[in-house]
């Protein structure tokens, strides 16, 4: 692995990461255009670095030959929503879409992860140009409310500190923190149900 060209390689997930990106931001203009409540609110990309790859292969025991197929992430487009609703609005328009091949669903959202992770994975196959021909490349997009991304990135940055290996009074208290953050989003989703029945009120 250590004689691969990495920019080569690397080269087509930029591509995709940067499709996805501009398709989504597009998306999330229509609704702008029409007035209508965005259900995307910003998105974000990478690629995910070498380093991360190579050690993610060790840790998965996954060969040099293998990384395509087996590591889903290395293309990683998240979208961040403002209610939980949107993120089903989402993920709808994500499956009604023929430009790419849905190819895996995680429901982080019914079943949260042991830690008190909250999300929802599509992975995707997406077909890129290449001077070479077309590709497909394995992408994956993490759909989420700001609660959960608040959450999920300062869960990331204690255990980017703690190096994997969080204390448990802590860890028990990002679990207490997920469900306040999951309560936030329930109520926040009630509040938007009387904002809307107000307009209507009011339109009539
Ligand atoms: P890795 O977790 O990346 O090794 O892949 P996996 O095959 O186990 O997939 P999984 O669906 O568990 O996680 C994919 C991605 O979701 C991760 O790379 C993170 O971006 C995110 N994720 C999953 N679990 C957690 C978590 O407990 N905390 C945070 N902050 N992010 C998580
Ligand atoms: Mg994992």
């Amino acid at each position: 692995m250590q004689d691969m060209n990495w920019e080569v390689f690397l080269a087509p997930y930029g591509q995709v990461v940067e499709e996805l990106k501009v398709k989504l931001k597009g998306m999330r203009a229509q609704f702008q255009y029409e007035s209508r409540h965005s259900p995307i609110e910003f998105i974000t990309g990478r690629v995910k670095p070498t380093s991360s790859i190579l050690e993610k292969a060790k840790r998965r025991n996954i060969g040099r030959n293998h990384i395509e197929e087996e590591m889903q992430d290395i293309a990683g487009v998240r979208v961040v929503c403002q209610f939980v609703d949107d993120i089903y609005t989402v993920i709808d328009m994500l499956k009604s879409r023929n430009d790419f091949v849905i190819v895996e669903e995680k429901d982080y959202i019914s079943q949260k992860k042991e830690s008190g992770y909250r999300s929802y994975h599509i992975i995707v196959k997406y077909p890129v140009e290449t001077i070479h021909g077309e590709k497909n490349i394995l992408a994956e997009i993490q759909i989420r409310t700001l609660a959960m991304n608040f959450w999920a990135t300062n869960e990331h940055s204690l255990n980017y500190k703690y190096a994997g290996q969080i204390p448990d009074k802590i860890k028990s208290r990002l679990k207490r923190a997920a469900e306040a953050a999951f309560k936030l989003d329930e109520e926040m989703s009630q509040i938007r149900g009387e904002v809307q029945e107000a307009h209507l009120i009011f339109q009539h």
